[in-house]
């Protein structure tokens, strides 16, 4: 079996988990009291060069995103992101349950990345201080985006000015952002807050933790609020100092963008090798470790059949991701069994 579904898929990293087991000794405070959850703030605010950062360690990237958002919107609020985008289609409305009712609406653009003219259209076309019409409050961007596209930093720094003069909250969903990180080569800071951005999810479990994820807070303000949204929510977790020691061995010496850039490395193999083969059509751009492709339903059939694990969105389409996991092997064993697929009568 070859695993190409998701990086969810993956297991824990062997560092993280041993980290885990090195803050198993003797007791310590609990619900984020202690040593390793203290280290961790550090950590943070070295990673990302900002002196007053604050993390909360939660359970899943959907808690992440979804209680982050609520710390930077009214109730009567509207997120804007891509339509494509994970808190919109597949987080099943946690966004406005947490966020008190807060709708969220799509604003499109090419490549799953949100077009700044759509969004600068959008915030012109509101009824502003309407009560009949949800008031935008929050952008959220989502880096790497769901198709595995990124924004560069720049791109982001027009976003957010377009929803600063009207006076929103910057929202990141990365729970991907360190393959966006090492595949873009820029530092952290530059592609949030830096950038403009105030508060994000930072990913973790999709590549190489155990259930451990967090919400970054740039804006003092909305970490004021999740000291005790996370709380109400549950993700104040008693033990947090298990998951306080996995995301800090996840971002002490740059383990987080080596474990990236081993995924985005094989994939960017197993896509190349895929858009040579006659008769594949790689239907994104491929910037991390995820590639959608169009193939026939008979030859995806048969990949299948011989042990490839991937997504089908559609009789002819397929999504592949690659993880901190995958290797070359994989990649090579994956891509033959592609070509024969493709090339058998
Ligand atoms: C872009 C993106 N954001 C957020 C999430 C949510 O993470 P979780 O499944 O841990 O809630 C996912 C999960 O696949 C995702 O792909």
């Amino acid at each position: 079996m070859i695993e190409l579904r998701s990086d969810n898929a993956a297991g824990v990293a062997p560092e993280v988990l041993a980290a885990v087991q090195e803050a198993n000794t003797g007791s310590a405070l609990a619900y984020g009291g202690d040593d390793l959850t203290a280290h961790l703030h550090d950590v943070v605010r070295d990673v990302f060069e900002h002196p007053t950062a604050r993390v909360f360690p939660v359970t899943s990237g959907t808690a992440a995103n979804s209680l982050a958002i609520s710390a930077a919107t009214p109730p009567w609020g509207a997120v804007l992101c891509h339509p494509s985008a994970h808190i919109i289609t597949a987080e099943g409305g946690a966004t406005s349950l947490f966020g008190g009712g807060a709708v969220m609406q799509g604003v499109a653009g090419a490549h799953a990345l949100i077009d700044p003219d759509n969004l600068r259209s959008a915030l012109d076309g509101v009824r502003w201080g309407d009560p009949h019409e949800s008031q935008p409050s929050v952008l959220s961007l989502t880096v790497p985006s769901d198709f595995g596209t990124v924004y560069q930093p720049d791109e982001i720094k027009v976003l957010t000015a377009i929803a600063r003069e009207r006076g929103l909250k910057v929202h990141l969903d990365g729970a991907r952002v360190a393959n966006a990180v090492a595949a873009l080569g820029c530092t952290p800071a530059d592609l949030t807050w830096r950038a403009g951005v105030d508060v994000m999810a930072l990913g973790a479990t999709k590549n190489g933790a155990l259930s451990a994820e967090a919400i970054v807070a740039f804006d003092e303000e909305i970490a004021d609020e999740l000291v005790y949204r996370t709380k109400r929510a549950g993700h104040v977790t008693s033990k947090m100092r298990f998951q306080s020691a996995q995301l800090a061995a996840y971002l002490t010496d740059g383990l987080w963008l080596r474990l990236a850039a081993n995924s985005n490395e094989r994939m960017a193999t197993l896509a190349a090798e895929l858009g040579a083969i006659d008769g594949v059509r790689l239907v994104e751009r491929v910037d991390v470790n995820m590639a959608f492709a169009e193939l026939p339903a008979a030859a995806i059939d048969v990949v299948t059949d011989a042990g490839v694990c991937f997504y089908r969105n559609g009789p002819s389409d397929i999504r592949l991701v690659t993880s901190w996991q995958t290797t070359a092997e994989d990649v090579a064993q994956a891509a033959a069994l592609f070509r024969a697929a493709m090339t058998s009568p």
